[in-house]
């Protein structure tokens, strides 16, 4: 999904939601995510502490009401034009699938800022999250593709033969990858 591709319905809400068992810096709703999303961010994490990296999960699902409050929070304080840099509105986000999460680092700092990038977690993440399946989804520089600034700390479930392949081939987006045409915007 992106900012051509919405959920229909706009407020579907997905089925089998359970808790990872990893480090958490959220909780709630946020703290769930799909069981095969929840499997292979376990198995992540706990590959990331074998390297003496600690990643916690920072933002998991996110319910179509609860978008509706993040983005309008975005929108009080930045406008409408930057908040859909950095939010989707509700309907558009990956939040709401169960597939896809934010991270952060074990420290604490840095939490969905820029500087988040050259944080362990984040540096890890880049570096592994494709040997478990999962892609960067918002990566540096390619706003005009994704429709989203860089996001060091959004990851995307697709599998681990999708995510390798893409890694092997160099392909940073998934509109690349699948095909699909640049959603820099909302139609
Ligand atoms: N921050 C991402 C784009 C979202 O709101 O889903
Ligand atoms: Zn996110």
């Amino acid at each position: 999904m992106n900012k051509h591709r919405p959920l229909s319905p706009a407020d579907f809400a997905p089925a089998g939601l359970v808790q990872p068992r990893v480090r958490l810096a959220t909780s709630g709703e946020a703290a769930l995510l799909n069981s095969t999303t929840a499997a292979a961010a376990e198995e992540m994490f706990a590959a990331a502490a074998a390297d003496g990296i600690s990643i916690t999960l920072a933002s998991g699902y996110r319910s179509f009401a609860t978008q509706i409050a993040t983005y309008n929070k975005w929108v009080a304080a930045e406008g409408q034009a930057g908040a859909d840099t950095a939010s989707a509105r509700p309907g558009y986000s990956e939040h709401q699938t169960g597939w896809s999460f934010d991270i952060g680092d074990g420290s604490g700092q840095d939490s969905f800022t820029p500087a988040f990038a050259t944080q362990p977690a984040a540096l890890w993440a880049k570096a592994n999250a494709h040997r478990f399946g999962f892609v960067v989804r918002y990566p540096w520089m390619f706003h005009e593709r994704t429709g989203y600034y860089y996001e060091p700390w959004h990851l995307r479930y697709v599998g681990v033969e999708a995510a390798v392949d893409m890694n092997t081939l160099g392909v940073a987006t998934l509109e690349e990858y699948f095909g699909l045409e640049a959603a820099p915007g909302y139609r």
